[in-house]
């Protein structure tokens, strides 16, 4: 894939909410995981951990939510845990681990592959049912499938409300 579709394929991503019954290959979820691993962090320090979760009683665990009813139809999922373990890795986890997490949903897009950021999770919840340590953050839960909808653009706000060059 050259440069300009990678960019245009970033661009036109959209949250996807309805999967295909289809799995996503191995050799795609892979790579999905391989994008997270590649990840930069700070001071290289990696605090990340990555839960996949294919099991269908194990996903239907994660789609209680108002916001999270389709997490259950997607393909997998991953959970990401920041795990810090030094004072760079308490600051930086949560931000490195977010960095790692959108790493494989812009890896899944090019790959034709849908996602969705879910916030809608009880913390205390996800650790106990996946064996998370306490002292671990779960930052975001990701579910990925082939894509069963084509949803419209989302208002964005427009670049000069949001860049400011030199100064505020
Ligand atoms: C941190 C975070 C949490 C989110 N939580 C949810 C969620 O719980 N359920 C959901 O359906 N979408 C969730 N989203 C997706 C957003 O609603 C979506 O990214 C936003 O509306 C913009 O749409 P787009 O991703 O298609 O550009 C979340 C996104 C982020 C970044």
């Amino acid at each position: 894939m050259d440069i300009l579709s990678c960019i245009d394929k970033i661009l036109a991503r959209r949250s996807i909410r309805k999967y295909k019954k289809e799995p996503v290959t191995l050799a795609v979820k892979e790579k999905i995981l391989e994008a997270g691993r590649q990840a930069p962090s700070a001071s290289n320090k990696q605090p990340w951990h990555f839960i996949v979760v294919d099991a269908q009683a194990a996903k239907e665990k994660l789609s209680g939510g108002r916001w999270s009813g389709f997490v259950k139809d997607s393909s997998f999922v991953v959970i990401g845990v920041s795990l810090p373990f030094d004072d760079t890795s308490r600051k930086w986890g949560i931000v490195d681990t977010t960095i790692a997490l959108q790493n494989m949903v812009l890896a899944a897009e090019v790959q034709g592959v849908g996602s969705c950021w879910i916030g809608d999770f009880k913390e205390e919840e996800v650790k106990r049912e996946f064996g998370i340590p306490k002292e671990a953050t779960v930052v975001a839960v990701v579910p990925f499938g082939l894509p069963d909808e084509k949803p419209g653009q989302h208002a964005k706000k427009p670049i000069t409300e949001i860049v400011h060059m030199e100064k505020w």
